[in-house]
């Protein structure tokens, strides 16, 4: 997977990940993955406050990354890759999830219980994962959608893709201009509509056992 430091990129392999997060996740800290990251405010601001966690923020835009990746958090790290095609190295290591004010493609991928968004947030969620949403009336708009029809849509396609959604309500403008992350502070104006909030976590769905082919497969009793 592709990894931004400043202007340098470079790839890492699994075991360097897993030696980062050995030495930097503590005790009872978690992986969080914050998928849309921006320009990475909100994980160099989370990674600071909650320094047990280990925080990974992803965006298929490096541009935006240079200034904060240069700089980042020890327990933080930024990575550059599409929602659609996560990196295998983050598989079943994610506690929790975040998607700020997604948009575009990525926002079209979480309304459809089978896409390629979802099947990765599966590939990266632990069993129980929290997943927490924050869509913005604005982009659903600009994907055709009203905020109800969005709200409905996506939490149909989370419950279908394995999220147990808990939680739905509305941002308020003192919660976005308190939330730490750059969008947050262009929406408080208020100008672009309203925020919904949703949180959701993991509950995977064993899949079922195919027995092998030849094996005699026990359907009940025959009709007399
Ligand atoms: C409105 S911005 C929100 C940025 C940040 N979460 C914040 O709160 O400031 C939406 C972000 O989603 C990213 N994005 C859109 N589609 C994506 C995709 N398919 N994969 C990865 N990132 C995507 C964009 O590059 C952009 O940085």
């Amino acid at each position: 997977m592709e990894y931004i430091c400043g202007k340098r990129t470079a790839q890492m392999d699994g075991l360097t990940l897993a030696a980062h997060l050995v030495a930097r996740l503590t005790g009872a800290g978690e992986i969080v993955l914050d998928l849309g990251t921006g320009d990475g405010r909100y994980v160099a601001e989370q990674a600071r406050r909650n320094q047990a966690n280990f925080y990974i923020g992803l965006d298929a835009c490096r541009e935006n990354l240079v200034e904060i990746s240069r700089k980042a958090p020890a327990n933080s790290l930024f990575l550059i890759a599409s929602g659609e095609n996560l990196p295998g190295e983050l598989t079943g290591l994610i506690g929790s999830i975040t998607l700020n004010f997604p948009w575009g493609s990525l926002l079209e991928g979480l309304l459809e219980s089978v896409s390629e968004v979802m099947t990765g947030l599966r590939m990266v969620a632990r069993p129980g994962a929290k997943l927490e949403l924050r869509l913005n009336e604005s982009a659903l708009r600009m994907s055709g959608r009203s905020l109800e029809t969005g709200r409905e849509q996506v939490i149909s396609a989370l419950e279908g893709a394995g999220f147990a959604v808990e939680m739905v309500e509305l941002l308020e403008v003192t919660g976005l201009k308190k939330f730490p992350s750059s969008w947050a502070r262009r929406l408080a104006s208020g100008r672009e509509g309203q925020v919904l909030q949703i949180r959701a976590f993991y509950i995977p769905v064993p899949e079922p056992v195919t027995p092998p082919a030849g094996e005699m497969v026990l359907t009940g009793a025959a009709p007399l």
